[in-house]
């Protein structure tokens, strides 16, 4: 089969750890009989240089004419002084709304190789842990109205969180599909005790859950869920949430887990097509230095193949290398204990190549 994959390489660190996601996907192209081929487009702070814009019209049309994006990472320092509504971050903003990805999916899992990462106590975590988080991506108080005005107090800004029944619907049944394939339970984190918008989100989630019997649902406020997900992470499997709370939450539930660079994300379109791209950021402290680990962006692709491919066998593979490669004691910078070798990321997207099989 033929793939069309809309690459931004980004900024920081992006452009090396998707370098190494390319060349584990052509040898899985090799292997498995699959043609991927890679159009390279421009966004983030390296758009806003070449083009003036981060996120050039371009982009957005060779986005959607293909069959899902892979994406590096993008900011840096560089664009500090850029305002506000053309900063390299609106460009994930702009990403999102244009392309309808209305489900991100944020996986946090302890790799049982490196449960040493993991800040908890390690009976809190004892058989490792794998939650996943869904998050709605195009609403909420990110795309809501916005404005300032002036009141007795002076000058006054606003963001309004606002969410149809439409919009909660269909993020819900994505929670309870996936929890359907994984551990059969959702927990719906909302702030319901003060929001009215809350209050609609609880109530559609609540209905949803009805035509999935076999499904486990409960409702945590999220400062509890915020407490909830560091005093005892097992309980959770499917977390879903609006965009704010799934933003702040993902964090936490990736720093559980210890290792920030190995997690991967999608975000999901109506249909088969998705955003792929590392939890992490653009790095730039580290950036063109190989001490990136292009782990997580190498799960991303596994991601792609595994939701907008249908590949899951291929998909399989790449988890298998990443899973080998950490097994025969290889560590990048971010997941190395104290006085182990370190792997730079060329050397790391090569044995994870070579370990594909
Ligand atoms: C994320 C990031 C983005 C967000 C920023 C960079 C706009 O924090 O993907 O979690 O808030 O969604
Ligand atoms: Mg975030």
């Amino acid at each position: 089969m033929d793939y069309k994959i809309a690459v931004i390489r980004g900024d920081g660190i992006g452009p090396e750890v998707i370098d190494q996601a390319v060349k584990v996907l052509d040898k899985v192209g090799e292997k498995y009989g699959h043609n991927f081929s890679y159009e390279y487009m421009l966004a983030g702070g390296c758009a806003i240089d070449e083009t003036g814009g981060c996120l050039p019209q371009e982009t957005i049309d060779v986005c959607r004419a293909s069959d899902a994006v892979l994406l590096g990472a993008v900011g840096g320092p560089k664009w500090d002084d850029v305002p506000g509504d053309e900063r390299p971050e609106r460009a994930l903003l702009g990403l999102r709304k244009e392309l309808g990805l209305f489900a991100n999916l944020r996986p946090a899992m302890l790799f049982e190789e490196l449960a040493d990462a993991c800040p908890l106590k390690p009976e809190l975590v004892a058989g490792g842990l794998d939650l996943l988080v869904v998050r709605e991506l195009t609403g909420g108080i990110y795309f809501g109205e916005k404005g300032f005005k002036d009141t007795d107090m002076g000058k006054a800004a606003y963001d309004i969180e606002q969410y149809s029944e439409g919009e909660v619907r269909r993020i819900a049944e994505v929670a309870f599909d996936m929890a359907s394939k994984r551990g059969g339970k959702v927990t719906s984190v909302d702030k319901a005790n003060v929001l009215e918008s809350s209050r609609l989100w609880r109530r559609v989630v609540t209905e949803v859950s009805e035509a999935y019997p076999d499904i486990e649902l409960n409702h945590y406020y999220v400062d509890n869920a915020a407490m909830q997900l560091v005093r005892e992470p097992k309980q959770f499997d499917v977390i879903v949430t609006s965009n704010i709370f799934g933003d702040i939450l993902s964090d936490e539930a990736s720093q559980v887990t210890g290792s920030i660079g190995m997690l991967p994300s999608a975000s999901l379109a109506v249909g088969n097509f998705g955003m792929y791209e590392p939890v992490h950021g653009s790095a730039p402290d580290i950036a063109g230095q190989d001490r990136a680990n292009p782990m997580a962006t190498i799960l991303s692709a596994a991601m792609m193949l595994r939701y907008s491919f249908g590949l899951a066998e291929e998909a399989d593979a790449i988890e298998g290398a990443v899973k080998k490669v950490l097994a025969d004691g290889y560590r990048s910078t971010d997941i190395a204990g104290p006085g182990e070798k370190v792997t730079g990321t060329e050397e790391m997207g090569r044995l994870i190549t070579e370990a594909v099989i």
